[in-house]
């Protein structure tokens, strides 16, 4: 199955000048699946950038050994942002320019992630509360490095009423950031819930930089929605592209004016799958057996086939079984389909 062919597509905007947009759609960090194997598979399916799952500033600035495995990363993704969470502008800088020096093109700062620990530190969401440190944060960052700084939000911390992402918008630009990415939904919201696109449109129209529009999407139709609705520059995509690297695809279509392709046969669905699970296997041995098991029932979504299917591999225990789980469902599906 085809990518999009992306360096034929003008840029629709550029990331600090650096990186180019040309699909309007991104992959969004989420810790425990955006790994290595699920970007690579993300940006050949047309995602214009995709990010690390979120590492703490304290243990990345410590070159800690787990922090740094989460960074694996490969030239086949780039441009793939690393994304660091932390509170204070002298050790987010440090922990920016160790990115910078690992080979990242981009540095994103999370500032929504809602964990209570997180929190609690002053970091990830709890800076939605505080806009001067948003503006300090970024401003350390983007002096200690050459790569552009990008800052992924939430349109607040309550439902406070849209001057929140303005105002949080606005801080982060202030700072020097060179996009914006909006979670609408508010931390109090979690994951869940209706996303906020009044609060997009004004933190839109508050700033020059590009703003990314994230929350929700699931579909090509709900892309289209997002970006009518919010008017943001593109759209990022967080659990709809779960077991649908796909969905990259029918979304760079879509926001292009083109006709959508069939979904993929179930042979091709089998090669991705296994692609992935070989991808975990390398980057983290046998442990990619019980990483992929997620993965599995995300592929296996909808499918009749997939109560049974997703049980045995659950069960599984060696990378030989999985494989002829695998292997086995691309047989089944073929006879269900016939
Ligand atoms: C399991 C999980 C892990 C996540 N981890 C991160 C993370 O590490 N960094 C981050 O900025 N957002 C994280 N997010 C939030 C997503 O990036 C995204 O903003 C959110 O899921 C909304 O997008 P969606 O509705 O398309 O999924 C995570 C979300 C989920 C569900």
């Amino acid at each position: 199955m085809a990518a999009e062919a992306q360096a034929e597509v003008p840029a629709a905007f550029w990331i600090g000048g650096r990186i180019p947009v040309r699909n309007r759609v991104l992959a969004a960090p989420m810790c425990g699946s955006s790994k290595l194997p699920y970007r690579e598979q993300a940006r050949r399916f047309g995602a214009d950038v995709v990010y690390t799952e979120m590492v703490k500033a304290k243990p990345l600035v410590k070159d800690d050994a787990k922090t740094l495995r989460l960074l694996a990363t490969s030239p086949g993704e780039s441009p793939c942002g690393a994304q660091v969470c932390g509170a204070e502008p002298e050790r987010m800088a440090r922990a920016a320019a160790r990115l910078e020096a690992l080979g990242f093109p981009l540095v994103d700062l999370n500032m929504g992630c809602p964990v209570r620990k997180i929190v609690r530190e002053g970091a990830g969401s709890a800076l939605l509360r505080d806009p001067a440190q948003i503006e300090a944060v970024v401003r350390a960052c983007v002096a200690a490095v050459d790569v552009p700084v990008t800052v992924k939000v939430r349109s607040g911390w309550a439902h406070q009423g849209h001057q929140d992402a303005a105002t949080i918008a606005r801080a982060a630009e202030a700072g020097g950031a060179a996009l914006i990415t909006i979670h609408a939904r508010a931390r109090e919201q979690r994951h869940d819930g209706p996303v906020d696109t009044a609060a997009l449109r004004a933190a839109k129209s508050a700033v020059a930089i590009p703003v990314v529009a994230n929350g929700g999407v699931e579909s090509a139709e709900d892309a289209l929605w997002l970006l009518r609705e919010s008017g943001c520059d593109a759209v990022m995509i967080g659990r709809g592209a779960h077991g649908r690297p796909w969905l990259f695809r029918d979304v760079a279509r879509a926001l292009a004016g083109r006709e959508p392709l069939p979904p993929p046969s179930a042979e091709e669905r089998a090669r991705l799958m296994g692609e992935h699970f070989e991808g975990l296997l390398e980057l983290v041995g046998a442990h990619g057996v019980h990483l992929f098991r997620k993965h599995a029932r995300w592929y296996f979504h909808s499918r009749p086939e997939a109560p049974e299917f997703v049980e045995r591999l659950y069960r599984a225990q060696t990378e030989a079984t999985v494989r002829e789980l695998i292997a086995g469902w691309e047989a089944l599906a073929r006879a269900c389909a016939g």
